[in-house]
């Protein structure tokens, strides 16, 4: 039996942050280090004011303030990790590919390739690695075949183990899994990793596969939930024209214990890194296998999140009298869920681009999302000049500010502490009529309409 006394973790963002902080809390015995390229971060995971952290997740600065400098440590020296550990994960970015074959589908694994690479190079012992972040299937063949061709007859174990936790609820996750996944061959790796989870995790929530399944199901766990999503949000807009109410029929289906209850919320559209990503890389990998009628089949829940972005933004449009024009709109929200700093493909930016593109003024409000990247959100699309967008668009760290003399409110993340602004104060500030679109569903109808409000949410 391999005994792990360090781990090295390659890749210190929202996935390799939290969760080696959650193994370091829950393994004071094993020395546990993340490493980055980026020295910024790093330095904000060190920081001592755990406000800074780079992460925003609820319950994290309690984790970290309990493990850092004890056994757990954040690092920009990635060789001198790599060299000590017994086991190191990787968790480095892999974007969808942004250019040549497969651009704007394929996986990027050029980041991967590197960490193996560098792996490689530094390695003078043997070492158990740990896919954590999310690949294509087979990747871990690419990973073996690189560290099998060192020279060195150094012995390497390949494991998949695909994280599964979802932002803004991170640390819960992490402390409480459905089930943990371990794919490999080797069973005394597979033995040394489990280990590591179970002194926190009960053993029969802990599941052993193949390398295959285990990669494969990471993809298809995200393509099946970011399919409910798609599929109530395709009813939302039967609900519109049909006087049905969407959250009436999700509650009504969810109580089928067949179909189960959650993620069932209608919503403006899903966002964050994963789903969208995950899903495209499944449709390529199809593809790439001829598959054509399995990826067609999950291409659409794709289209059908980005119909629901453009239907809502259009509803926007079309309610305020066909033009948005010089009009100014309030923004509750930009991150791409509650309690997450993290915009990853919200759908507030396509929102955004949508009625910029008509002309229309926002004003962002959001507890979490800083000015500057709203911004690079938004430059990033190349629909505008960076110039044009601060023009067309502000930020305000105070939501009265953002909805005064606004025509309309847009609600574009679910913050609970939307829910209880002032809204009569609200209201006496904007031009009449004001329009409410609630994209969460969030906000009481009866209570806004009381209040003079015309208010749309999606699927009623
Ligand atoms: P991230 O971009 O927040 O973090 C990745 C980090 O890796 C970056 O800080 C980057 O600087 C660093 N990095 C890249 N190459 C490096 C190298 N060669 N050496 C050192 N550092 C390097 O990404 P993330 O959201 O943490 O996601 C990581 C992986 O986990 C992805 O594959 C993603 O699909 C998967 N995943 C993400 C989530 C999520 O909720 N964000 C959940 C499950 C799985
Ligand atoms: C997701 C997976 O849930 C997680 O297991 C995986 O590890 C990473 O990808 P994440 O993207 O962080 O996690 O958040 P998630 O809660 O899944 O939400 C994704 C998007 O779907 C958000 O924009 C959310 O608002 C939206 N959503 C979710 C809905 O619109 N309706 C729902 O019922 C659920």
């Amino acid at each position: 039996r391999m005994e792990i006394k360090k781990i090295a973790c390659i890749g210190a963002g929202y996935v390799g942050g939290p969760t080696m902080s959650v193994i370091a809390q829950k393994n004071p015995g094993v020395q546990v280090t993340v490493v980055d390229l980026n020295k910024s971060r790093i330095e904000a995971w060190n920081a001592e004011n755990l406000d800074e952290l780079p992460v925003y997740e609820p319950g994290l600065d309690a984790v970290v303030a309990e493990a850092r400098g004890r056994n757990l440590f954040f690092s920009t020296d990635v060789e001198g990790a790599i060299a000590e550990a017994d086991m190191i994960f990787i968790s480095v970015n892999t974007p969808t590919k942004t250019y040549g074959k497969g651009k704007g589908q394929a996986a990027d694994l050029k980041f991967i390739e590197l960490c193996a690479r560098q792996i490689a190079d530094v390695a003078t012992s043997s070492k158990i690695i740990v896919e954590k972040s999310t690949i294509p299937v087979r990747t871990a063949a690419t990973i073996k075949s690189i560290l099998d061709h060192t020279g060195k007859g150094i012995q390497f174990h390949v494991l998949s183990n695909p994280e599964f936790l979802a932002e803004g609820t991170a640390i819960q996750d992490l402390h409480n899994p459905d089930r943990i996944l371990i794919g490999g061959e080797d069973k005394g790796a597979i033995a040394a990793l489990k280990s590591i989870y179970e002194a926190w995790v009960p053993s029969e929530r802990i599941i052993t596969t193949n390398l295959w399944s285990s990669e494969l199901s990471k993809l298809v766990a995200n393509a099946f939930l970011a399919q409910r999503v798609s599929s109530i949000n395709s009813i939302s807009e039967l609900c519109e024209v049909t006087g049905a109410n969407v959250d009436e029929v999700a509650h009504a289906i969810g109580q089928d214990s067949r179909i189960g209850s959650k993620f069932l919320k209608a919503s403006v559209g899903f966002g964050g890194s994963c789903f969208q990503k995950d899903l495209l890389n499944l449709v390529y990998i199809a593809r790439s296998y001829n598959l054509k009628s399995v990826a067609d089949y999950w291409e659409q829940v794709i289209l059908i999140n980005d119909h629901q972005k453009t239907r809502f933004a259009e509803k926007i449009i079309q309610s305020m009298y066909n033009t948005v024009n010089g009009k100014k709109i309030a923004f509750m929200g930009w991150a791409f869920k509650k309690n997450t700093n993290d915009t990853r493909e919200s759908a507030a930016i396509y929102v955004a681009d949508h009625l910029l593109d008509e002309q229309a003024h926002i004003a962002v409000y959001d507890p979490k999302v800083q000015a500057d990247q709203i911004y690079k959100d938004l430059d990033y699309l190349g629909t505008r000049t960076a110039d044009e967008n601060k023009e067309l668009l502000s930020v305000t760290p105070d939501p009265y500010e953002a909805a005064q003399d606004a025509h309309g409110l847009a609600v574009l993340t679910e913050w609970d502490e939307f829910k209880d602004l002032d809204w009569k104060k609200i209201k006496d500030s904007m031009k009449k009529p004001a329009f409410i679109f609630d994209g969460r569903k969030l906000l009481d109808r009866e209570k806004l309409e009381g209040l003079g409000f015309v208010y749309y949410a999606i699927g009623e």
